[in-house]
Order: C-alpha cells, then structure tokens, then sequence
C-alpha cells in the first residue's frame, strides 16, 4: 500500500509505504487448496469403483450368482474404505475448527499404551506379532486420554500393519526433567530415506497401492502431527529401509 501524504513544502511529496509479508497467508492457501483436491481425488477412486461394479451387475452380471457375490463383497470393501476417507477427512477439519473440546485429567502413560495394544491385539495375533511395552520411568501426564490414545493407536497400528509376519514392536516411555518421550519402534519394511521428510504430509503415503490394500488413507500421520503439535509437543522420524521404523513423540511435562 502506497499513501501519498502532501507536504506543507510546495513540490515535495512524501509517501507512506507499507509492506505486508502474506507469503504464511498464501502457503496456508495452497495447503487448503492442495487438500480439496487430494481428498477429491482420493475420494473419486471408491466412488468410481462403487459405479462401476454396480452398473456391471445391473447390465447382466447379477444374473451370475459368483460374480454376482464377488463383486457385492468389492462394493462392501469400497464403501468401507469410502466410510473410513470420510471419518478421517471430517476428524481432520474438526480438530483444525478446534472443535473438539480437550478433556484434561491426569494419565498415566503406560496404561495408555496398554489400552491401545488391545485395539491391535487381533491383527497382532493373526501377523505372530509380538507387542513390548517398556517402562523407563513411571510417568503420569495432565492431557486429554482420547486424544493421547489417538496418537498412540495411529503408530502402533502403522507399526503393526507395516511389519511383516513375525515382527516386534516396542513402545519405550521415559521422561527428562521437561518431557515425556515416547518411542514407537518396529522391525518393519522400513521407509526409504527419500520418502522420510513427506509421511506426515497428508495423504502421503510411501507405496500407494500397497498402503490402499491395507486400508490405508495417508491421513493417519498427519492427524498424529496435528495432535502432537496441539499439545505442544514434537514428533519424529528415523528409518532405515528393510530394518525398521521409530516414530518419537516428545510432550512437555
Ligand atoms: N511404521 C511404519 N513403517 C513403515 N512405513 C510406515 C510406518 N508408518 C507409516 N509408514 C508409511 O507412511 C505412510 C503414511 O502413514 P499414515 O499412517 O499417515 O497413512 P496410512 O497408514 O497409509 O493410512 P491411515 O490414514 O489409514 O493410517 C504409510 O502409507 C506408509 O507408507
Ligand atoms: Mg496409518
């Protein structure tokens, strides 16, 4: 913005220059405008599916009653993964509307991760998994349990799906004089150094048409992000590829 003010002096002028940095303005734009069309593009692949199957079986395939069967078991599996894109998305803009009242109470971490190994406790048992937890220091923390309880269900199921048969997991919680730290470590197949600085963006996702067969959204990470970063806390990264995964989430006391 250029105001010119007129000087008392005749021939001089003088001018008040301002000058706004937007640039955060326009990055948080792109980062929503990037985000319709993601969640579009990612919500068209059930919808087409759905269609297509549906049309198929109304222009004769229904007649048959095998194709008929597989193909209404593709349509349950789409609509589930529909259900679960949309669940997520809403979680999303409900967290960013801050929306969701916190519920503070005291809690104590390791039953929180305990609480949380019983979610997988079923996938762990069909993958031969082992779940360890491991309690450096006893650690209470004043928090929301449902939002902790979040962040923990996102990392171990990712730690569970993303490990292979026979795997171990290991949840380490300790404490330093300000924090908490939480590891969430597997022996899984790892993300390749490239793909390390992208897992929390949303939607991203290090081997798309793998993660979609296990169900996958890309969006679990970035809603973990959002939690962490809401609570003031940081979370991080470290993988080597065929090895294993750690994921590091620091609160403060
Ligand atoms: N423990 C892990 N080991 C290896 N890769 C992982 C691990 N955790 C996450 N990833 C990679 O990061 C990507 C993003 O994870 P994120 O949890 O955000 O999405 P997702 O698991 O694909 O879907 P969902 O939203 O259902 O959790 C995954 O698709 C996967 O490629
Ligand atoms: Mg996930």
């Amino acid at each position: 913005n250029i105001v010119p003010i007129t000087s008392k002096k005749p021939g001089e002028m003088n001018l008040i220059v301002l000058l706004y940095d937007i640039s955060e303005i326009r990055r948080l734009e792109k980062v929503r405008t990037d985000f319709v069309a993601n969640a579009s593009h990612e919500l068209r692949t059930p919808v087409t599916a759905l269609k297509g199957f549906a049309e198929t079986l109304l222009d004769g395939a229904m007649e048959d009653p095998i194709i008929l069967k597989q193909f209404l078991e593709i349509i349950l599996a789409e609509s589930t993964r529909l259900n679960l894109l949309v669940n997520d998305i809403l979680e999303l803009s409900k967290l960013e509307q801050r929306q969701v009242p916190l519920a503070l109470q005291e809690v104590n971490i390791s039953e929180a991760v305990l609480a949380t190994f019983q979610l997988v406790d079923q996938k762990v048992k069909e993958k031969n998994m082992t779940l360890e937890l491991v309690e450096k220091d006893f650690v209470t923390l004043h928090t929301d349990p449902n939002r902790l309880k979040q962040i923990l269900a996102n990392l171990i199921n990712n730690a569970v799906v993303y490990t292979q048969a026979g795997g171990h997991i290991t949840v380490t919680v300790e404490r330093t004089a300000e924090q908490v730290r939480l590891h969430v470590a597997d022996n899984g197949i790892g993300i390749p150094e490239a793909d390390l600085g992208r897992v929390f963006e949303r939607f991203y996702r290090v081997d798309r048409a793998r993660s979609r067969n296990s169900g996958g959204t890309g969006l679990g990470l970035s809603i973990v992000k959002y939690l962490v970063e809401n609570m003031n806390g940081t979370v991080t990264v470290a993988s080597k590829q065929g090895k294993g995964t750690t994921f590091t989430v620091t609160l403060p006391l």
